[in-house]
């Protein structure tokens, strides 16, 4: 029994995050989809409103018989890693200019807590330039988000500017 959890601020969740679920679906038994609690960042959407959007948009993707799961949590990822019982952190690289931050991340992450697994994936091409703080400019600014967010998403962001 693998589990791994996939942590984010998913503000909101693109087509890239759950592209790199499906993938992991293949590598892991459960995922636990956790959005991080931070008092300090003014969101998009509530903590709230991201948990039910990724609820039903995780009903779309194939996820075989992997086990989604969707929380929130707050504090440092490895406590919260540890107490779910995790082996593994799965996190999204697009391109190189992630890498750096996600390394210090993953590094950090095993230096306070060895026993978890930093495990980077690479989302399908058509992603690699999608991320939720692109997604927000384009959207405020009036431009098109078909494809890169889930249409609930999208119907999701017109109402709350509507
Ligand atoms: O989607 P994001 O905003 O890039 O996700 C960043 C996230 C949530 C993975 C990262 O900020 C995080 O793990 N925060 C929890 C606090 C923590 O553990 N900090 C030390 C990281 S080395």
């Amino acid at each position: 029994m693998r589990r791994a959890i996939y942590p984010g601020s998913f503000d909101p969740v693109t087509n890239g995050h759950l592209d790199i679920i499906e993938r992991g679906c293949k590598l892991f038994d459960e995922i636990i989809i956790a959005i991080l609690v931070n008092p300090d960042k003014q969101p998009f959407f509530t903590i709230e409103e991201r948990l039910e959007m990724l609820q039903e948009v995780l009903q779309t993707i194939a996820r075989g018989k992997c086990v989604l799961r969707v929380d929130a949590f707050e504090g440092l990822l490895v406590h919260y890693a540890v107490a779910q019982e995790a082996d593994a952190i799965v996190r999204g690289i697009r391109a190189i200019s992630d890498y750096e931050y996600e390394l210090q991340m993953a590094l950090m992450n095993r230096r306070l807590e060895p026993s978890i697994e930093t495990v980077f994936m690479m989302p399908a091409e058509t992603y690699s330039y999608v991320s939720s703080r692109l997604v927000k400019e384009v959207f405020l600014l009036g431009g098109e988000l078909d494809g890169l967010v889930p249409p609930l998403v999208q119907t999701r962001m017109k109402e709350r500017t509507s």
